[in-house]
């Protein structure tokens, strides 16, 4: 009899998200897409990804973060100079911190990867746009105040956690727990093929039945336009003029540290490509801005590049609460970016594979 308890506390312990709540944002985004994808598209994946992801993204999503390290970390984020205090709030206007390697580029050269690799290195590259969409649609990722929030002590459910990690899980990971609601199969094929018993399964059919297929349906198709390559490296190059930055850096994004060996042909130009993560990191980056959205007033006073000021646990302020986690739940913040990541990833990948099935996604 003494036994159960321990039982079911170890095989609690092996549930997967009991220990990853980072890995859920991204396999939400990865279902998402795979809604999305067209059944060309889908085919290719199982043709890229290793046999075990089953033709489905969500598998390989959360993959970048567990081959993390020193070269590949920045180009999980992206932090502009000036971009705080927030009467700047700048985003690359005046330089990024980082040029070569952050997020944005990230993208530009996963995608780059996706469509002219082969084997093993596109099956790399597309774990990592499938991972980088992500990351750029999650607001403390387009940051450097206080180290995009990691920073900033606080508690949430009464734990001590901080605000970068109450943004990339803990707000989610409360939706999850709350949403009580979609546990049954809708009536789209579309959407039931594209789940797997996740226990998010409930949260994606909200966010797509409920959220693109209704509030933002009069929207969504617009959110994966965009003005093909934007100017991240018109940016660079203002910025890096001065340290006598050799231009080729600017015609080729390409020399950004992913790990792959293959060279770009020599005639690939980054002007075809379907993505453009400035002009969709923009409005999100702005949500740092002017407003206690994201940074509540309690913060506000901490310098800008300098480490707060320690405050004794029995201070911290707990985010778990109607006037923070509660706004972004009823103002759906979390739910609309990782719809608008997932939208994005399938419009990226169907552009490359099968740009004529594009216009004809319905349910
Ligand atoms: C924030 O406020 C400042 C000053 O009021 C303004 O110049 C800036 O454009 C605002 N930024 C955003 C993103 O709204
Ligand atoms: C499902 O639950 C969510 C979150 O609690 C709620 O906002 C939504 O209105 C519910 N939808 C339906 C159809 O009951
Ligand atoms: C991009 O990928 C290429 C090919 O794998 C790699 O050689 C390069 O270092 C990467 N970097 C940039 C900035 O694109």
């Amino acid at each position: 009899m003494i036994l159960g308890p321990v039982l079911l506390m170890l095989s609690l312990a092996q549930l997967p998200w009991v220990f990853a709540w980072g890995a859920a944002g991204h396999q939400i985004v990865a279902t998402i897409a795979q809604i999305f994808l067209t059944p060309t598209s889908r085919q290719q994946l199982c043709q890229i990804l290793p046999e075990s992801a089953k033709c489905h993204l969500a598998p390989v999503a959360a993959w970048a973060d567990t081959v993390r390290n020193a070269y590949t970390g920045p180009l999980h984020y992206v932090n502009g100079n000036d971009d705080w205090p927030a009467d700047h709030c700048t985003f690359g206007e005046s330089g990024w911190k980082d040029a070569r390697r952050n997020v944005l580029v990230g993208i530009v050269n996963s995608t780059m990867g996706v469509s002219f690799l082969a084997g093993h290195e596109q099956d790399f590259a597309l774990r990592y746009l499938i991972h980088f969409m992500g990351d750029l649609h999650m607001p403390l990722h387009l940051t450097g105040r206080d180290r995009g929030g990691n920073d900033d002590r606080v508690r949430f459910d009464r734990r001590i956690t901080n605000l970068h990690s109450v943004w990339d899980g803990r707000l989610i990971a409360k939706a999850l727990r709350t949403l009580t609601n979609y546990t049954q199969p809708l009536p789209s094929r579309r959407i039931e093929s594209a789940l797997r018993g996740a226990i998010y399964d409930s949260y994606v059919r909200f966010i797509t039945w409920e959220g693109i297929l209704g509030w933002w349906k009069d929207e969504w198709l617009s959110w994966a336009s965009c003005i093909p390559l934007d100017s991240i490296f018109a940016v660079s190059e203002v910025e890096e003029g001065a340290t006598a930055s050799s231009s080729d850096d600017l015609q080729s994004p390409l020399s950004l540290p992913l790990p792959f060996s293959t060279p770009w042909p020599a005639s690939m130009s980054t002007v075809d490509l379907p993505v453009c993560p400035l002009h969709w990191a923009r409005p999100i980056h702005d949500l740092n801005c002017n407003s206690t959205l994201i940074w509540p007033r309690f913060l506000s006073n901490a310098p800008p590049h300098s480490t707060p000021v320690p405050i004794p646990p029995r201070d911290l302020v707990e985010l778990d609460s109607p006037w923070y986690a509660g706004r972004i739940r009823n103002e759906l913040v979390i739910e609309k970016l990782l719809a608008m990541a997932g939208v994005r990833l399938a419009a990226v990948l169907n552009e490359l594979w099968d740009p004529q099935g594009m216009p004809h996604i319905t349910t």
